[in-house]
């Protein structure tokens, strides 16, 4: 169980997350829904310890996880696997050097540095991809593939974490409606065969209702809906997302049939140090 104890994060004067309070038990499906700037990228970071809150308590089985420091702290990163809008893949590499990468954490420090994955975590990798239906581009560069392709391998490298949790921060908004589906069908699939907790910020409404069976709206950094999606109702919405009473909510925030998709990221190299990992 992760509990999340009146949790308030501030930036400066400005007050991201405000005394949030939420209980979720192992193996729930939750979907993070707000206005931007409401709080829910700055709430899935601190659970991950990206960020830290300025006052409250994480704590995940009991142990605080705002305390966690060096071995600790990696073996919690490794339970909770992160997944971004943006992939956050190497390009450079090839796509199964990519899900190895999700091995790290679970390695000595020496076998990292010696660049060696045993014959049976490539198979596990392998048979990660093959789950996520992408096998066939194992040898690409990841940074040659779609968008849609991308994400499945940032969740293939999720499952290599063996992780607890995964959090998942606006994991479809880059991504055309088709794409969209089958890496929301993913961590449905993911959450319910392996019972993995998973907990991702969308940006709409209709995603959050089809997949979710745990809603929490937050609105100005505060918690101002949580439960099931039979409970949000119009009202609930407005409350969500602000707006007048019986006006109609933008289609933009209801649906994602009509999502224009965000701008991929660059391919090109971005100059940044790779890690030095030799062909697998
Ligand atoms: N590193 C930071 N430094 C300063 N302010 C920040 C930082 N991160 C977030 N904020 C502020 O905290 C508030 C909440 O931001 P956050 O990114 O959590 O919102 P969000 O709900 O994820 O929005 P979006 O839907 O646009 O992703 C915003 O006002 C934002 O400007
Ligand atoms: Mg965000």
């Amino acid at each position: 169980m992760l509990e999340i104890r009146q949790v308030t994060r501030r930036f400066g004067q400005n007050t991201a997350v405000r005394d949030v309070e939420l209980e979720i038990e192992q193996g729930q499906m939750v979907g993070v829904i707000g206005r931007s700037g409401a709080g829910k990228s700055t709430l899935l970071r601190m659970i991950n310890r990206l960020i830290d809150p300025s006052e409250g308590s994480i704590t995940f089985h009991g142990k605080e996880v705002s305390a966690l420091r060096g071995a600790e702290l990696r073996r919690w990163q490794r339970d909770c696997a992160m997944i971004f809008q943006q992939f956050n893949l190497v390009p450079r590499l090839d796509v199964l050097t990519n899900v190895l990468l999700g091995r790290l954490n679970h390695r000595s420090t020496v076998l990292n540095l010696m660049n060696m994955f045993t014959r049976e975590e490539r198979i596990r990798a392998i048979a990660a991809l093959e789950r996520l239906d992408i096998a066939q581009t194992a040898l690409q560069r990841a940074g040659t593939l779609s968008g849609g392709q991308q994400q499945r391998v940032a969740i293939a490298r999720a499952l290599m974490q063996e992780p607890k949790v995964i959090l998942a921060d606006e994991p479809i908004a880059s991504l055309d409606p088709l794409n969209a589906k089958v890496v929301m069908d993913s961590l449905a699939d993911i959450n319910a065969r392996e019972g993995i907790t998973v907990i991702t910020n969308l940006h709409t409404l209709d995603t959050a209702r089809a997949y979710c069976n745990r809603i929490v709206g937050m609105a100005k950094g505060a918690v101002v809906f949580d439960g099931p999606p039979e409970a949000l109702t119009s009202e609930a919405v407005r409350t969500i997302y602000g707006g007048e009473e019986g006006a109609e909510l933008s289609e933009a925030i209801t649906s994602t049939s009509i999502n224009v998709p965000a701008p991929q990221p660059a391919r090109k190299s971005t100059g940044q140090a790779q890690p030095a990992l030799a062909a697998v």
